[in-house]
């Protein structure tokens, strides 16, 4: 087995921890639970992200991994530290200052682990490491593919659809319905969640839910 081959399959085994770890999770708000969905196998397409070895979020990624290895997901966090330097971080290429703001295009950042742009190439499931900054908010925004997130560090908020913000904890699993609005702020510490969608769905057809429909295609 080459070297390349062994790092795919390290990621295919953290990948399946995830889910695993989603899978033995209740959502926090309303108690289902979330299987791994079936692989399906796609071509490459790198246009859905805006990759960058720079971007200034990642100068807290360090202590986001600090701080889920303090938790109850401590074992996938060591796991996902040890695969850092095969991942690519990324932006939405549709999330610009025009149609956000600087503040969260500096404190916001993902890094996929599988999906049509990632180094598992798949259409489904789409999953990755969303990061966010001290104090920064993802603000509302709304997508068709069903969504889990699996927090790993302690200390960030949630809001759903016009809803109140309530807190969330390491270990919590947070479920998005299809086109459901979700907003997520980081208080103090920096947010490191794996994410992952359900089904197929283009990254560039997210949309800000103060729009009530989809960024432009990029
Ligand atoms: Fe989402």
């Amino acid at each position: 087995m080459t070297e390349a081959e062994d790092a795919l399959g390290e990621l295919e085994a953290l990948n399946r921890m995830a889910w695993e770890a989603v899978a033995a999770r209740a959502d926090r708000i309303t108690g289902r639970r979330v299987p791994m969905p079936e692989m399906v196998g796609c071509e490459r397409r790198d246009a859905e992200s805006r990759f960058s070895e720079n971007l200034p979020v990642l100068d807290h990624l360090d202590a986001a991994l600090a701080l889920t290895a303090q938790g109850p997901l401590a074992a996938i966090g060591e796991r996902f530290a040890g695969v850092m330097h095969r991942l690519r971080w990324s932006q939405n290429p549709n999330y610009t200052e025009a149609n956000s703001s600087r503040s969260f295009l500096d404190g916001y950042a993902y890094a996929g682990f599988s999906g049509p742009d990632a180094p598992l190439v798949c259409l489904v499931p789409r999953g990755g490491l969303v990061l966010l900054g001290p104090g920064v908010e993802y603000p509302g925004h709304r997508h068709e593919p069903r969504e889990v997130y699996l927090v790993l560090t302690p200390g960030s908020e949630w809001r759903l659809d016009d809803g109140d913000w309530f807190d969330v904890d390491a270990g919590d699993l947070i479920f998005h319905d299809r086109w459901q609005v979700h907003a997520m702020r980081a208080r103090q510490q920096p947010l490191l969640a794996f994410a992952g969608w359900i089904e197929a769905g283009d990254r560039r057809a997210i949309g800000w839910a103060r729009d009530g429909e989809a960024l432009p295609r990029g």
